[in-house]
Order: C-alpha cells, then structure tokens, then sequence
C-alpha cells in the first residue's frame, strides 16, 4: 500500500469524526481536534478503567474499553520481524541495516514491517531498537544500529517513517543506555550528562522528534541508580520535556519495579501486565497524595491519543488487506541483505571467484547450514523459508558444491563427551557423572545424589530469565582423552549463573562476576589414555539449571571430511560466528569465537589457498588466530532470511559489495576503550552493582581517532569490487540560513570497472572547541550507485548542531567559535578531502 492510502483512508474518518489529521509519518496531527475527542473520551471513563488502561493485558495487548470504541490494541515483537503471531518475513538484523548507510532502505523495510504487522492486525511494533554498541559482548547488538549516534539517528527515522506510514506505531527502545545483556535488571549504567547526550540519546531523540514516533520502550536497567521505568531525568526532563514526546511510554516486559515511582516519574504503560502500576498499589496511593491524578490521566490521554492519531478508534478506516506471505518484503529483505555485507578483505583480489576457474567450492562450518538469518531472543523470527549460506552458492549454476559442517555443534558436543565414573569404569546401569545437589548456595550440607551420562541441558531458550534458586549442584566425573595434547573445553551457562570447573584439581574456568555468559571455551593440555577428574560446580540463577559441558581434543575436534574437501576444491568459503543460542538478548557472548571456530579456519585456510572467512555475528570478534592467514573476510552480520542469496552474489560478483561497518572493528578486546570498564565489580547482596561509562563521549572511532589507535577495520570502511575517487571539495554558507549552517558539496566518481555503490563521509572535528572534543565526528553521509566512469557532484548539508557539544553548565548543546575542520570521504581513517570553516 503507498502511504497515500492509509493517510486518506485515516484522514476521511478523523474528518468524520470532526479531527483533522496529517499524515502518520508527516507533520503533527492537527494536535487540538484530536485533544479534543480525547477530552470527550476521558469524561466517559471512571478511575479504575483509567488505572486499568495503563497495565498491559494478555502479554501483548493494551486492555480494550468497548464502551469507548477502544479496541483490544495487538503489539508484537520487532524488530526485524513481526515476529509473536506465527511465521513472518525475517529481515535482516539492525547492524545490517546500519551497514547499508541507506536511511531509504530503512525506511523500506519499515514500510514492509507495517504491512506484515497489518497483516496480523498488529497495532505496535516493538521496535526498532536502538541502543548503541559499546562492546561487542552485548548479546542484542545486533538489533541496534551499531556505534554512532548520527548514522544510527538516520536509520533510526527511515525505519520508523516506514513503519508508521503503513498506520502501525513503531516503539523504539530500550530508553536508555540498555548497553549490555549480563544482569540486564540490575546492572546501573552509569553515565556523565554530555555522555548521554552526545552518544546514547541522538536516535532516541530523532525518533522523537524527526519521526514523531508513536511509542517508546524504557528499559530494564538502573542509569546512574534508578531504573529506567522510574527514572525522571530521562522519562520527564528529557524525553516528555525536552523532545516533546506526546506518545507512550510503555515498560519493557516485566521491568517495573515499583508502581508508584513509575507512575510519578514517567512511566505510561506497565508491560505486560499491570504487576506494580495496578488498582492495588496506585489506588492507596492516590489517597494519600502520593499520587496525582492528573498523572494517571496523561498516561491515559497518551493512550487514546495515539489510539486516535492512528485511526485505531476508526477501525472502518481500515480497507487495505495485506497478504501474511509478503511478497515485496522479502525482496526488501534480500537487498538489505546485499546492502549491508562488509567485504573487510580481500587479498589479491580473490573476491569475486571467478565460476570460470572455480570449478568446485568447499563450503565448511557450522553457519554454512541451516540458515542463521537471526540472534536469539525476542528478535527472532521464523520465516516462511530461509536461504542458507549453502543453499544460496549452491543454487548457483556451473559451480559443484561440497560441503561439511566441519565441527560438532554444540549438543553434539556435548552429548557425544564421553565419561567414566570418577573412580573408574562407567557403570552398566546407571550414568558415569554423580550429581550431587545441595539445599543452599555453598555445597555443604547433605546433597541428594543422582547418576547422569551428561552434562548437557544448554537450551536454545537460554535468554528467559527467573531468578532466585537456593540451590547448588556439583558434577563429578572423569574423562579419559583418545588424543594428546591440547583440548578445547566448553561450559555454557545462563546470564545469571555461576560456575566453576576443575581438572584434575586445577581450576579451568570461572564465572563469578557474571561476566561472559555465553557458552565459554578454554584450552587444557591432556594425555592420550589418561584420565583426568572433572569437577563442576554450579549455582544456577535460573529456575531451572541450564549448565552443559563439553571436551574435545583438538586433534580429532576437525571433521577428516573437512579437511579432504577444503584440499581438493578450488575454493573455500569457512562460514563461522554466533547463532541464536549463543549471541542473544538476555546473555552476553563470548569475544573469541564459539568452540572450535579458530581452529576451523586455520585449518582450512591451511588446505586452501583461496578460502574465504565469512561471518555471522552481531559486531567484532577476535581474530588474532587466523586474520593474517585468510586472504577473504566477508561479515555478513544476521542476514536475515534471504542472506545466503545475497552472500552468493557477492562471492561471485553478481553484485558488488558495499556494506560499510557501523562499527570499529578492533584488533583486540584489550584495545577497546571500554575494555576496563564493562564489566560491573562485583558487590555485596542488596548493592547495585555499577558500570561507569568511563570512556566518555571516546567511544569506536571516536576514540581510535582522537587517541591515533589503529584498529583492524576502521569505521565507515568497506572495499567494493570497483574504485572511487573524491575530489573539489568546496564548503559555503547554506543560502537563507545564519552564518551556523554550512552545505559541503564535493564529486564522487566510479574509477574502476564496474558499477558499485559508494558511501561518502562527512566528519566535523573541533579542534578549537574549549573542551576535548573527538577529533572526528559523523554529520553527514550519502551512499551512491555509480557505473564505471561516473561522476556525482553531492552536497551535505551541516546544520549548527552539527557543530555543537552538550555544555554541562548551560545543560545545552553549545557551538564554541572558531575553527572547524570538514573531512570527508569513504571511512573514519580514509578523509581525502579536507576543509575548514570559522564560526564567528
Ligand atoms: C525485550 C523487549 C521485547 C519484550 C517483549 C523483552 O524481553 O527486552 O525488547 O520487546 O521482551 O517480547
């Protein structure tokens, strides 16, 4: 459906109903026709049915109230799917998106996210989510748009504006600074004034403000001790004050905790139910005037006016029918896919094979097969089908496939480690590890025992959380290697467990202070034929215990069929990295890759000369193993549905790639500047514990530039199968505007063979600013599509905050007067084209 349709269907019955309105992504709806019916509305309804409006119903539904015309209002997840009513189209994830640096892509695969929502009668779509990447352990970073606030601003708008146009309410979320997975409820994290501003507000702001978006989600954690729900600076000062913001502010699900701070501070709706913000706890409350009112009729006046604003009280506004099975989205979602993969490397320019010399391809690792278009957790979505990255090659005509997994996965892992008794023989009749489960946290006491024959209840549903066991578990066998030498170890774990695993009575692994969810692996050197002594010790976090464990030596970890394709093809592709279980909401993953994958590709990379790494993960990995000996890296993020199709195109060079990293892609975890301080200390029961955001506004390139670090893969930077050049830089006034706005116009042209796409950058640095500014900032972007030879003259357009910092004395963005330097070009390393203006 174009726009247009849904903005007269809506617009002829709010003019029936006397309420003129504007388009859903335009101008604001004529904002006092609308009060208007909503004071009509509110004098039909009593204290109670107000109170029970603002606590959500049915898990994702907002309560209906027939004798007002207020239908039972659906949401769903989001946000790269309509993903709670069945099957869907499964888009690729955020960071793809913000690969691209095309907000018109966004705001198409918002546009196709409206549609499957209306064809599922969904009224919210709980996304897009656009928290910042602060390390690449968080396990939702992939549903973000990657590190910096001004190209995650711009996707941010394209994706709502499409999403609304289609008459469904976007919700961005987590609001705010939800930056890591690991104790997601209780964790603070803790940020200066300018911080919040400069870095992790921007998209939340532009949604506000540019895209007048419907909805936002608070989320789970405290900021700076208080929890997002009940936080006032954020939900008061500057969401409904400084932005404006006239929509909802719903809870994330189940992340209030205390129903009458929330009410008092901000809060709108309580998800997804009305545990705290009930009749129950508001009612005394109001009696004895610690609660007005008036505040309960705002949260629900935010209600109906976003009912009206989206002609949900108009449900004969809603002709057009949309088919579940989204034809145009799924073309959407394959060119999301092929706009977003990040070629990295590409060594003697391997890429793209050539089908005429590449005969027979080896396609090896676990991410080849099935497809991994996804993370794990509310995100995920089932499609109707999915190409995987074996399907998609093998699809492709004159080229032979051979392929192996490569690896165990990980429940083969873990149910195919065998054991003994710790004292010896494996029993007939019972298993050989002894579980001993103990009444309290400190393994003391009477344990009751029991037999198992693994260690292995990892399950894919590892980001529920229900906390609050009072028991401890200790597993005890042995294990007798078939290998010498070194042995790769594997213990998964939920978010909020503890463990402790012995060889031998030499601790191997720990996980104290909730650090390092998902599954981990370590390395111990073993004897053929010796047995060693297993210990695990676990306290669960979880309801119930989710621990498995695993061993292999590494000797015999590379399946022999591996290794004999990837020596006989003419090519390799390795496609390695997370999936669903291991990188997803409510557990933080691991930096290193996941068992075995290090070892993989070096042994393929050792087999074949020409093998290309390919990725799936959410944001940076530690590649010190194998990145000097593998001539390809291609990142292919969570491509979503149709990622096999658009991985093939590139690897053969149907299309050119042109995806551009959202992120700076580091050479070691060490060198991040938020290295020492992601993790919380450790802290007493009842304490909350604390994450400093000690970096400040020198978060990613921020930081790499201003502190001449050099990562791996800088910021904004991608290769192309062609070559561009930028050139004539001039900078001037923008015409009718104050001496603080600037247009930046410059050429891009196509200089090598073929037609590609190129992303040109604007950076503005302040060097004469009165405070440390980052050496360079992103203030403007344009991708374009050029055919060999081509020419475009672009022009940019830099407004005064462009040029501005967050002040925190006048509590203002502030333009200091002098000297501006204007650098633009295809990365945060690569500015070729240098300028300057002074701001009198
Ligand atoms: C997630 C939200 C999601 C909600 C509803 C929560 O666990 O954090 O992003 O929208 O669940 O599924």
């Amino acid at each position: 459906m174009k726009t247009t349709t849904f903005v007269s269907i809506v617009l002829c019955a709010l003019l029936a109903s006397g309420v003129q309105t504007a388009s859903a992504q335009g101008p604001a709806p004529d904002s006092s026709a609308i009060e208007k019916r909503v004071d009509g509305l509110m004098t039909k309804l009593t204290l109670q049915d107000k109170i029970s409006l603002i606590g959500g119903d049915e898990g994702m539904y907002i309560r209906t109230i027939p004798s007002i015309g207020l239908p039972h209002l659906r949401m769903s997840d989001g946000p790269v799917g309509v993903r709670t009513w069945g099957p869907s189209t499964a888009y690729a994830a955020g960071i793809a998106l913000a690969a691209s640096w095309d907000p018109g892509l966004a705001e198409r695969v918002g546009r196709g996210l409206g549609q499957d929502a209306r064809a599922r009668d969904v009224k919210f779509l709980l996304g897009p989510g656009v928290n910042i990447y602060r390390a690449p352990m968080n396990g939702r970073n992939f549903e973000y748009f990657g590190e910096d606030p001004y190209l995650s601003a711009r996707i941010t708008v394209g994706y709502i504006q499409g999403v609304q146009s289609q008459g469904v309410v976007a919700t961005v979320k987590h609001f705010a600074l939800n930056n890591q997975e690991y104790d997601r409820h209780g964790v603070s994290s803790d940020a200066d004034e300018r911080t919040m501003r400069e870095i992790y507000l921007p998209a939340f702001e532009a949604a506000v403000r540019e895209a007048h978006v419907g909805a936002v989600m608070n989320s789970y954690n405290p900021i700076n001790g208080v929890h997002a729900t009940q936080n006032s600076y954020l939900n008061q000062k500057v969401l409904k004050s400084d932005w404006g913001f006239d929509g909802i502010l719903m809870s994330d699900w189940a992340a209030t905790y205390d129903g009458v701070a929330a009410a008092n501070n901000g809060l709108d709706l309580e998800m997804p139910r009305a545990a705290y913000m009930s009749e129950k706890t508001l009612m005394p409350a109001i009696k004895q005037g610690a609660l007005q009112i008036s505040l309960i009729d705002d949260k629900v006046r935010r209600i109906l006016r976003t009912a009206i604003r989206f002609g949900f009280l108009d449900p004969s506004a809603e002709k057009e029918q949309f088919s579940r099975f989204n034809q145009q989205g799924i073309q959407t979602a394959l060119d999301e896919a092929r706009e977003g993969i990040v070629l990295a490397k590409n060594e003697g320019g391997l890429l793209p094979l050539d089908s005429k010399s590449i005969n027979t391809l080896a396609v090896i690792g676990p991410n080849a097969w099935p497809a991994v278009g996804g993370g794990g957790g509310s995100s995920t979505v089932t499609p109707y089908g999915a190409v995987s990255i074996l399907q998609g090659v093998g699809a492709l005509p004159g080229v032979k496939v051979l392929y192996s997994p490569g690896l165990p996965s990980l429940d083969e892992l873990f149910n195919q480690t065998h054991f003994s008794t710790p004292s010896g023989a494996s029993s007939q009749n019972r298993g050989a590890i002894k579980q001993e489960v103990f009444p309290n946290r400190d393994f003391t006491g009477t344990p009751t025992v029991s037999y198992l024959s693994q260690i292995a209840s990892w399950k894919p549903l590892a980001w529920s959380e229900d906390a609050g066991i009072k028991k401890s578990i200790r597993y005890s066998a042995s294990y007798t290697p078939d290998v010498n030498g070194k042995h790769l170890v594997v213990v998964a774990a939920t978010a909020s467990d503890g463990y402790d695993l012995k060889i031998d009575g030499k601790e191997v692994m720990k996980q104290v202070s909730r650090e390092n969810q998902g599954p981990q692996t370590s390395e111990v050197l073993l004897e053929k034929g010796k047995r060693a002594i297993i210990t695990l010790e676990y306290l669960p976090g979880a309801a119930e215990p989710r621990v498995s464990f695993g061993i292999r030596g590494v000797e015999e970890l590379i399946t022999p069929e591996a290794l004999k394709i990837a020596a006989e093809a003419d090519a390799a592709v390795v496609a390695v990295g997370y999936d669903a279980p291991v990188e997803s909401e409510g557990l933080d993953r691991s930096y290193g890759l996941p068992f075995g994958q290090d070892a993989l590709i070096e042994a393929v990379c050792r087999a074949n000369k020409k093998t290309i790494v390919a990725l799936t993960s959410g944001g940076e990995v530690d590649t010190h193993a194998w990145i000097n000996d593998t001539p390809a890296f291609l990142l292919n993020w969570y491509p979503g549905q149709e990622g096999g199709t658009a991985l093939a195109e590139i690897i053969f060079g149907a299309r050119s790639p042109e995806g551009k990293l959202p992120i700076t892609f580091g050479r070691s975890w060490e060198d991040n500047p938020v290295h020492d301080s992601y993790f919380a200390a450790p802290v007493a029961d009842g304490q909350i514990a604390r994450v400093k955001y000690a970096e400040g506004v020198f978060l990613g390139y921020r930081y790499y530039t201003t502190r001449h670090k050099e990562p791996l893969y800088p910021f904004g930077f991608g290769l192309s199968y062609s070559k561009f050049s930028f050139s004539n830089l001039k900078i001037y006034a923008a015409k009718g505007k104050d001496n603080q706005d600037f247009d930046v116009s410059f050429d891009v042209e196509n200089t090598g063979q073929r037609e590609a796409a190129e992303v040109a950058e604007l950076y503005v640095g302040d060097p004469s600013a009165k405070i440390e500014r980052p050496a360079e900032e992103l203030k403007g972007f344009k991708k374009t599509r050029l055919k060999p030879g081509e020419r475009q003259h672009l022009t940019l357009h830099l407004d005064q905050r462009s040029f501005a910092y967050w002040d925190v004395s006048s509590h203002d963005w502030r333009v200091d007067p002098g000297q501006f330097t204007i650098m633009v070009g295809d990365s945060s390393e690569n500015l070729p084209l240098n300028g300057s203006i002074t701001i009198p």
